[in-house]
């Protein structure tokens, strides 16, 4: 797929991975609609980005949130050709901990967020996506997802997240599947661990540990380079229906 004059739908597009696919794509001559729940840190992405970026507060979980988004992205930019699914939440804690067994409503809520936000933007967008023209390579759309290496090998205190970023990895090929027939590819990124937002609520010594446990290079990955690999799966036509580790051979300890 063409990423010049292409109109994008990236979800958690106000930080962390997300933002480094807006500028990356717009740097890129794509056309970037940020969809997030978190205002001030979207509309300063999308005010950076200038007028080939707009944000739309966007709740992922929200099915006519989703649909007004899309709708906005259409009508400004011309229908969604790639949407990336970046938003997501943590949700952390022990099955048995010191207060207890796990609250029921928090497990609920990430897998709100994670796997069934992820499941709506891909419905949603790929119902858009089936009904536009075709590019010279029979092509409609690309869909990108963002699981985790904890969809693989989950720490203490990850069942929610792992169950998320799990789910997330299972979709991806019946999904691809399924949207083969309308030319729409659907491919997704497991992380290992990344400088974002998400890490810097981490104390910085926990940070470097973190970094120091990938076998090489031994850092936290930069959110340039997930972006760096989006683009490659929006310009490579026989990625489909599989799950991209990037995380410097990183394999995530029991804790
Ligand atoms: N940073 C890492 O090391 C790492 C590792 C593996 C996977 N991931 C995954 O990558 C994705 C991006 O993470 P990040 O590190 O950039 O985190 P981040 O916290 O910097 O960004 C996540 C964004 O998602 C948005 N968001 C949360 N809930 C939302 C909702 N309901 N609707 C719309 N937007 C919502 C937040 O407002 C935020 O802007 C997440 O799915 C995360 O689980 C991150």
């Amino acid at each position: 797929m063409k990423i010049d004059g292409s109109t994008l739908f990236v979800t958690g597009g106000g930080s962390g991975l997300g933002a480094a696919c807006a500028r990356h794509f717009v740097g890129l001559g794509g056309k970037v609609l940020i969809a997030d729940v978190q205002e001030e840190a979207s509309r300063a992405v999308a005010n950076e980005l200038g007028k080939n970026a707009r944000f739309v507060r966007t709740d992922v979980t929200d099915a006519a949130s989703v649909q007004s988004a899309l709708d906005t992205a259409k009508k400004e930019f011309g229908p969604v050709r790639v949407a990336i699914n970046c938003a997501g939440i943590i949700g952390a804690g022990r099955v048995v901990g010191k207060e207890g067994p796990y609250d029921l409503a928090s497990f609920s809520r990430t897998i709100h967020v994670n796997l069934i936000g992820t499941f709506n933007v891909i419905r949603l967008a790929a119902a858009e996506m089936s009904k536009s023209d075709a590019d010279s390579e029979k092509e409609r759309g690309v869909i990108i997802n963002t699981a985790s290496v904890a969809a693989f090998e989950g720490q203490i205190g990850q069942a929610a997240y792992s169950a998320s970023k799990g789910g997330v990895v299972s979709m991806t090929l019946p999904i691809a599947r399924e949207l083969a027939r309308f030319g729409v590819r659907v491919v997704t990124i497991a992380p290992g661990v990344f400088e974002t937002a998400m890490m810097a609520g981490m104390p910085p010594d926990q940070q470097l540990a973190l970094g120091a446990q990938v076998p090489f290079p031994a850092r936290l990955g930069r959110a340039s380079e997930f972006a760096f690999l989006a683009q490659q799966i929006v310009e490579n036509q026989m990625l489909n229906g599989t799950t991209i580790r990037l995380d410097g051979a990183l394999r995530l300890s029991p804790k």
